[in-house]
């Protein structure tokens, strides 16, 4: 019978078998902490795909609600989870809140009565949103960031002044994951800034937001407003340690062996072949230990079963690149010659390489030279050195590392 295989490419990583992240998990407690206390915080987290943002929310959620302790003890915070698409506008948005919050903390009656009167303007915006006169149907945002915040600060001071029979709470922490995606109708940093400011206008200083996304998140906050960085104490996800990355592999094996009757091993060479293929990129990791684990036969998991999941067909590059990559490299980029470029550039991961240094692999004319770079950097593949001339980068080690690894070959 087929083994059932523990590691988890395809999803955030179980608590169980999350490894790392120790500064990330201390300074969100410590902001837990400040926030129970009358001293919000917020946090932007940042980093790039298949780092392992999802992960940390995933983590930091039984952390709020008290159901893993921390250095302060068991938090009781209530949790929203909310994912941005490129479809989410403000309302959606808003009535994802206030679904979670009724699903969280309106199942005894006498709350859920007190919320649905705190949150009636969102049945208001719902008429007028599938009203007969289309045309009139949009609300001025800014009076709808103000019923939200007025709602949400009244349910953050009931559910911390309870009424008999229901419990009291640290107050609401609200997880915004993929916020990269968010589209100009949703005005993420606008809302984020004016909803925070007002909170404190209200007396409301127990709600922290928790927003999640790809690097450029950054840059669309500050452009829906300037300031709304501000805001936020900012982390980034960056690589896990190789002690780390042999956690994961260990934790995996270990979790695998308690499914399955029949038991598997895995060799050091194997643990350290994964380790350096990976970077360190925990979807990497998770991604050739799911690979090697599945073509192993006889129970340890040796170097050849790593090397052989990772480059087969159907293997772990091959995976990697169908999910992240491969439209990136054989669609958007037409010419062979500028997949060249990528590949010179890639022998370098993603740190900065010279113009000049790409010429002289380079087998095209300066010229196609000159357009590629062009073309790449407007199409953020790659990025170029602002302070220093000549200067280009890949924009994303993962990619440099599938190119490096797989690229060359053939679609
Ligand atoms: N701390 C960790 N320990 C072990 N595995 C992890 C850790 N963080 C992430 N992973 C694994 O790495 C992969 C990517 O994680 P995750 O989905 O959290 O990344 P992400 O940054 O949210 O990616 P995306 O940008 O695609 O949303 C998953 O397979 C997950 O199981
Ligand atoms: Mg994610």
């Amino acid at each position: 019978m087929k083994k059932i295989n523990p590691f988890k490419p395809h999803s955030p990583v179980p608590t169980a078998m999350f490894a790392g992240r120790i500064n990330e998990i201390t300074t969100f407690e410590k902001g837990l902490h400040q926030t129970k206390n009358g001293s919000p915080n917020n946090f932007l987290i940042t980093g790039e795909r298949g780092i392992g943002k999802s992960s940390l929310l995933m983590l930091y959620k039984p952390l709020a609600t008290g159901a893993i302790s921390t250095d302060y003890g068991n938090f009781n915070f209530v949790t929203i989870n909310t994912v941005i698409s490129p479809r989410t506008n403000m309302l959606t948005f808003i009535k994802v809140i206030e679904r979670s919050l009724k699903r969280e903390i309106g199942k005894i009656e006498s709350v859920r009565s007190f919320l649905n009167d705190t949150w009636d303007f969102v049945q208001r915006i719902k008429v007028l949103d599938s009203g007969i006169e289309q045309s009139k149907s949009t609300e001025d945002p800014d009076l709808v960031i103000d019923d939200f915040a007025y709602s949400l600060s009244e349910t953050c001071n009931r559910i911390a002044n309870p009424e008999k029979g229901e419990q009291a709470k640290d107050g609401i922490v609200i997880f915004i994951d993929e916020a990269d995606n968010a589209s100009c109708d949703l005005h993420l940093g606008y809302f984020l800034k004016v909803v925070t400011e007002m909170l404190q206008q209200h007396g409301c200083d127990s709600v922290m937001f928790v927003v999640a996304g790809l690097p450029d998140v950054i840059e669309k906050l500050s452009a829906s407003h300037e300031s709304s960085l501000r805001v936020f104490n900012q982390l980034k996800v960056k690589e896990l340690s190789p002690e780390d990355r042999h956690y994961v592999i260990d934790r995996g094996v270990e979790e695998g062996n308690k499914v399955n009757e029949e038991q598997t091993t895995i060799s050091a060479d194997a643990k350290r072949h994964i380790s350096t293929l990976s970077e360190g990129y925990p979807h990497f990791i998770q991604q050739f230990s799911y690979s090697a684990f599945d073509t192993n036969t006889d129970g340890e998991i040796s170097e050849d079963d790593v090397l052989n999941g990772a480059f087969n067909v159907g293997g772990a590059l091959d995976s990697i690149g169908s999910r992240y990559y491969e439209s990136q490299y054989h669609e958007q980029i037409k010419s062979d010659e500028y997949r060249q470029v990528l590949s010179i550039m890639a022998e370098n991961m993603s740190s900065w390489v010279k113009k000049s240094d790409i010429r002289e692999k380079f087998t095209g004319n300066d010229h196609t030279l000159t357009d590629a770079l062009k073309a790449l950097t407007a199409r953020k593949i790659i990025l170029k050195n602002t302070s220093k001339m000549g200067e280009y980068r890949l924009q994303q080690r993962g990619f440099a590392l599938w190119i490096k690894l797989f690229g060359n070959r053939k679609k």
